[in-house]
């Protein structure tokens, strides 16, 4: 079976890790990068460490408004697929590349495989959920990470077509954390570029990311998140994502953050031996909320929702305001009840899932 499949924003790389390696052993794949993270430590860096094989087609589309964006997308897979002819497209998650991937596709009637179908934080104000749902709605297989996310689709009336195969990325974190003893905490360090000073090697620390639009769009967010962190009671190591670069600037001209180290994005498998080694991952990011509750570091979650509500169980991740207060009390005084369930991802054999399911 050929099969066209869409990446293009850091996640994917790392769903595609756990997929590709499996899947090419009995299908034939055209791998295809949109282009829509292309920073080498953005992009490039990922396909390096993880092995992944190189995309067969960059359509360099970069940034630019969700329309410019997403509408290049759409005519340069129309190409491809009409090119390719392929059996399936196969594309993950809730990205504009996503959204683009299944509408290409859709309206060409080459069936749509939805790995991390069925995610919903019902807030359609997100730009990932209009992506979630949309997508959804065109899939001919939708590969769901949890049963949580089968219900949800169920809920929406659809039903055909839908697997609960766990979580790909649960796979990743399976596969990959098992490599990150054969290096010493020195080379993790060592590796990270701060931004104004360097980082000493820490004995405890707190990793933090913040990305999403709904926290990035003010600066004034921002700057009650970077008042949070300056105010916790172990340093925070925070890799600045481009998006929220400008701001984080912009405040570090007229505040002094003592305890943050702003670095440069880090690679996967340094972004998990962070995490492995917190006190706990404070972040809006879908995919660090899963990889800290399976490498048991607690999360605190800067969003008023979110998709992955297994992670919300015993504390284990817990939601916060965008406010320094509300932050600083989540992070530091909120009671973690040990008992902790490994189930709910899977048991890192999503991939070979999927193939079973395309030779069934
Ligand atoms: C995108 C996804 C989000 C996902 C995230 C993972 C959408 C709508 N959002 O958000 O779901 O969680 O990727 O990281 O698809 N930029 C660079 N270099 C890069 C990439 C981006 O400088 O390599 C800057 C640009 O200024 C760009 C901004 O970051 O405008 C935002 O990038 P974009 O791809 O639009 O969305 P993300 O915030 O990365």
């Amino acid at each position: 079976m050929k099969i066209v499949t869409i990446v293009g924003a850091r996640p994917q790389f790392v769903k595609a890790a756990a997929v590709s390696r499996i899947l090419r052993k009995t299908h034939e794949e055209v791998l295809v990068h949109t282009g829509q993270h292309y920073d080498r430590n953005m992009s490039e860096i990922f396909f390096d460490e993880l092995n992944i094989p190189k995309p067969d087609i960059n359509l360099r589309v970069g940034s630019g408004t969700h329309a410019k964006q997403t509408a290049e997308m759409l005519i340069g897979i129309e190409n491809i697929l009409l090119k390719e002819k392929p059996d399936y497209i196969l594309v993950y998650g809730d990205t504009n590349s996503t959204l683009a991937g299944a509408l290409a596709a859709s309206k060409i009637n080459v069936p749509v495989i939805h790995v991390e179908a069925g995610l919903r934080s019902y807030n359609m104000k997100m730009p990932e959920e209009q992506n979630r749902v949309l997508t959804d709605r065109i899939s001919s297989l939708l590969l769901c990470p949890t049963s949580t996310a089968v219900d949800n689709l169920k809920k929406e009336g659809i039903v055909s077509g839908v697997y609960n195969i766990g979580d790909v990325m649960c796979d990743a974190v399976l596969y990959y954390s098992k490599m990150l003893d054969e290096r010493p905490k020195e080379y993790y360090f060592s590796r990270l570029t701060g931004l104004d000073k360097a980082v000493p090697l820490l004995k405890d620390w707190y990793i933090a990311t913040v990305h999403r639009a709904e926290n990035t769009d003010m600066v004034e967010k921002v700057g009650e998140i970077l008042r949070a962190f300056d105010l916790l009671d172990a340093p925070v190591i925070f890799p600045v994502h481009p998006r929220t670069k400008d701001f984080v600037n912009t405040l570090r001209m007229n505040n002094f953050y003592d305890n943050i180290f702003f670095v440069e994005p880090v690679s996967y498998l340094d972004m998990l031996y962070l995490v492995k080694g917190a006190k706990k991952a404070i972040t809006d990011s879908g995919g660090l909320q899963k990889e800290a509750y399976i490498l048991n570091t607690p999360c605190v979650t800067i969003r008023d929702q979110t998709e992955w509500i297994e992670t919300l169980t015993g504390n284990h991740n817990i939601l916060a305001k965008p406010k320094a207060d509300d932050i600083v009390d989540k992070v530091m005084y909120t009671v973690i009840d040990e008992k902790k369930s490994n189930l709910y991802y899977g048991n890192g054999k999503a991939a070979e899932k999927l193939c079973e399911i395309l030779y069934s």
